[in-house]
C-alpha cells in the first residue's frame, strides 16, 4: 500500500527479528484464523493460546470483535471497511511478528483477496493460514450472539453467509471443522502444523 506521507525513510535498528527470535526460543509468526461468524475462530484460537503458553511461547490473539472495539471502531461491515479493519490488523500483526510474537488472528476475513492482502504484508512464510470450515447450517443453529437470527430478520445488513459473501481458502495450511473434531484435537493439529513449519520446537 502507497504511503501519504513523503520524505520518510525506514528506520534500521541493531536489534531485528531473527535476536528476539533466538531470545525467545522460537520463531514469529501468523496463525490466520478465517471462517464464518460462530465457525470457532476464537474459541480454537483461544484454546491454543493457553497450549502455547504451557509451552512458553511468546503469543498474543488479535480477535474481530476486539480490535473492532478500539483500532478499528471506525469501521463498518461493507466490502471496503472490511478491507480497511484487515489492512489495519495486517499492519498491526507485521509489528508483532517483527517484535518475535506468535500472533493468532481470528477475524472472517471473507474474502480471498483480503486475505491475500495479509499474506502480502508480512515477511514470505510468516502468513500461516487456517480455515474453520464448520458450516452455515451449524454455525447458525449455534447461534452463540444471535446475530443470524436478526440477520435472517433482515436486522443486520452485509451479514457474512447470510447476505455477504464469504470465499472459502484454496489452498489452506490447515482445515478444521469445529462441529466433528474436539477443540483437544484442533489443538493438536495446530501444534504439530507449528512444530512442522519449525515455528516452534
Ligand atoms: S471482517 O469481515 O474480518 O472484517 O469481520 P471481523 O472483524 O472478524 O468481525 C466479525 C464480528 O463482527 C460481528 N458482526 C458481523 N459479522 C459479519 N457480518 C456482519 N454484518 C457483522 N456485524 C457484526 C460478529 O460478531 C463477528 O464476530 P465472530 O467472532 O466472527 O462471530
Amino acid at each position: 500500500e502507497l504511503s501519504k506521507a513523503t520524505h520518510i525513510q525506514w528506520q534500521q535498528y541493531q536489534i531485528d527479528a531473527a535476536a528476539r527470535a533466538r531470545l525467545k526460543g522460537h520463531q514469529s509468526a501468523v496463525l490466520w484464523f478465517t471462517g464464518l461468524s460462530g465457525s470457532g475462530k476464537s474459541t480454537v484460537a483461544n484454546a491454543l493460546e493457553q497450549a502455547l503458553l504451557a509451552r512458553g511461547v511468546h503469543t498474543y490473539l488479535l480477535d474481530g470483535d476486539n480490535v473492532r472495539h478500539g483500532l478499528c471502531a471506525d469501521l463498518g461491515f461493507s466490502a471496503a471497511d472490511r478491507r480497511e479493519n484487515l489492512r489495519r490488523v495486517g499492519a498491526v500483526a507485521g509489528l508483532m511478528v517483527d517484535a518475535g510474537l506468535l500472533v493468532l488472528s481470528a477475524f472472517i476475513s471473507p474474502l480471498r483477496e483480503q486475505r491475500e492482502l495479509v499474506k502480502s504484508m508480512l515477511p514470505p512464510g510468516k502468513f500461516l493460514e487456517i480455515y474453520i470450515a464448520t458450516p452455515l447450517e451449524v454455525c447458525e443453529q449455534r447461534d452463540v450472539k444471535g446475530l443470524y437470527k436478526k440477520a435472517r430478520a433482515g436486522e443486520i445488513a452485509n451479514f457474512t453467509g447470510i447476505s455477504d459473501p464469504y470465499e472459502a481458502p484454496l489452498a489452506a495450511d490447515l482445515v478444521l471443522n469445529t462441529a466433528q473434531s474436539s477443540l483437544e484435537q484442533s489443538v493438536d493439529k495446530l501444534l504439530a502444523l507449528l512444530a512442522n513449519k519449525g515455528v516452534i520446537a
